[in-house]
C-alpha cells in the first residue's frame, strides 16, 4: 500500500487551477503549429479556449519548471490523444477542463491522469442513466443504497475517480469504465484500483469555484504520491 513507500519512493505531484472566464480569443504566440492548427479547426469559441488555455497554462507551468521558454516546449500526442512531454521522459502531466475552470496536473516519477467536473455536472435522470455504464455491479450496488442527494454525490465522485484512471494510462474512454475497481485505502481520499493489471492511486476532493460554483476532483497516480496542495492562478498571470 502507499504508505508503505518511503519519501523517495513517491510520485511528486503539482495541481494547478485556471479559472478562464468569458473573454476576447487567447493568443496563440506560444503554441505549436500543431496546436495552431487544431485551436484553429475548433467550430465552438468555448472549447477553443479551453483548449488554447490549457496549452498556455501547460506551456508556462511546465516551461518554467524545466528551465525552458514555453514555446520551446515540445507537446507530443500519443495514438489515443494523450499529451505527453516528448524531452522529458520522467516528467507527466494531464489536463482537465470544464466550462471555465482548467486543471493541470505535473508528476516526477511516475504518469498521472486528472478529471475535473462541476457538482451540477449531471441532472439526477442522467446520472441514474450513466450509472449502470461506469460502476461495476458492486458498486452501482453500494450507490444505490444511498438516498438521492448522496447517491448523486457518490457517483460524481466515482466518475471523476475512474477518469482520471483512465487518463493516467492512457486509454480514456476507449478503455471501459467498469474495469477500473476503486478500493478504500488508508484515507479518506485515498484508492488504489486496478485496470491492465497495474495499481494506481488516486487522491479525490473538492475546490471551490468561486461565482462559478464548486468541482469534485481526481488525480489517479502510477505511484504512491504526497498528498498536493493546490496552486490557484489568475489568468492575468499568463495571458
Ligand atoms: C480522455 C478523455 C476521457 C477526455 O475527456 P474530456 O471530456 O475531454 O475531459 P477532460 O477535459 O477531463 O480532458 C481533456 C484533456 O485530456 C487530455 N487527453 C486527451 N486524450 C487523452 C487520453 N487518451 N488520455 C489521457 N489524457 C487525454 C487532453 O489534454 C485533453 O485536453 P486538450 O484536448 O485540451 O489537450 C476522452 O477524450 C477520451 O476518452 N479520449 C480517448 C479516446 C479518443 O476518443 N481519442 C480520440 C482522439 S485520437
Amino acid at each position: 500500500m502507499e504508505t508503505d513507500q518511503s519519501a523517495e519512493q513517491r510520485a511528486q505531484v503539482e495541481l494547478h487551477s485556471l479559472r478562464l472566464p468569458d473573454g476576447p480569443p487567447l493568443p496563440v504566440s506560444i503554441l505549436s503549429e500543431t496546436e495552431k492548427n487544431r485551436a484553429a479547426a475548433f467550430r465552438s469559441c468555448a472549447a477553443r479556449r479551453l483548449f488554447v488555455g490549457g496549452r498556455i497554462l501547460c506551456r508556462n507551468i511546465i516551461g518554467n519548471l524545466v528551465g525552458s521558454a514555453p514555446q520551446a516546449l515540445s507537446v507530443a500526442i500519443t495514438a489515443s490523444g494523450r499529451p505527453y512531454l516528448r524531452d522529458y521522459p520522467d516528467i507527466d502531466f494531464n489536463l482537465s477542463h470544464t466550462r471555465d475552470r482548467i486543471v493541470l496536473a505535473i508528476c516526477r516519477g511516475g504518469r498521472i491522469g486528472i478529471d475535473i467536473e462541476r457538482l451540477d455536472a449531471f441532472s439526477e435522470k442522467e446520472a441514474g442513466e450513466i450509472m449502470p455504464m461506469i460502476l461495476s455491479e458492486l458498486e452501482l450496488n453500494q450507490v444505490h443504497q444511498l438516498d438521492t442527494r448522496h447517491r448523486h454525490e457518490a457517483f460524481l465522485a466515482c466518475w471523476v475517480q475512474k477518469e482520471a484512471a483512465l487518463k493516467c494510462f492512457g486509454q480514456g474512454f476507449l478503455a471501459d469504465p467498469q474495469s477500473v475497481i476503486l478500493m478504500p485505502g488508508k484515507t479518506t481520499f485515498s484508492f488504489e484500483s486496478q485496470v491492465s493489471g497495474e495499481p494506481i492511486f488516486i487522491r479525490s476532493g473538492r475546490i471551490g469555484g468561486e461565482e462559478t460554483g464548486d468541482f469534485q476532483w481526481a488525480i489517479a497516480t502510477s505511484k504512491a504520491a504526497a498528498k498536493p496542495q493546490w496552486q490557484h492562478h489568475k489568468n492575468g498571470i499568463f495571458l
